[in-house]
């Protein structure tokens, strides 16, 4: 299911957002000029990726480190060994959507 989870402009170049819906926390990143979706709660501890720092397509976690590529939810820096799930976004008439299932 397509939903709507933000303005396209509040999700900002090289910067992320944190989208809550139904009950789940959701992460938003824009590089360059695209934007990508995954779930903020990182699969070490829980941390919340969505108030990490953002580089090159990495995400860190603000509470051990893990790192995470925003295209894929992958780890690419432990200590997390379990990928973070990413939802398919497209961005449409100034809407960021997320396909949920
Ligand atoms: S909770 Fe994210 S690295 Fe530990």
């Amino acid at each position: 299911m397509k939903v709507g989870l933000a303005a396209e402009e509040d999700v900002p170049e090289g910067g992320m957002r944190c989208v809550d819906l139904r009950g789940r926390r959701y992460a938003l990143f824009r590089e360059k000029g695209t934007v990508y979706c995954l779930d903020n709660t990182c699969t070490h501890l829980g941390g919340p990726l969505c108030e990490g720092t953002l580089r090159e397509f990495v995400v860190q976690c603000p509470w051990h480190g893990s790192r995470f590529d925003i295209r894929s939810g992958q780890v690419v820096g432990p200590p997390a060994r379990s990928a973070v799930r990413m939802y398919p976004t497209t961005v449409e008439g100034g809407k960021v959507w997320v396909d949920l299932p």
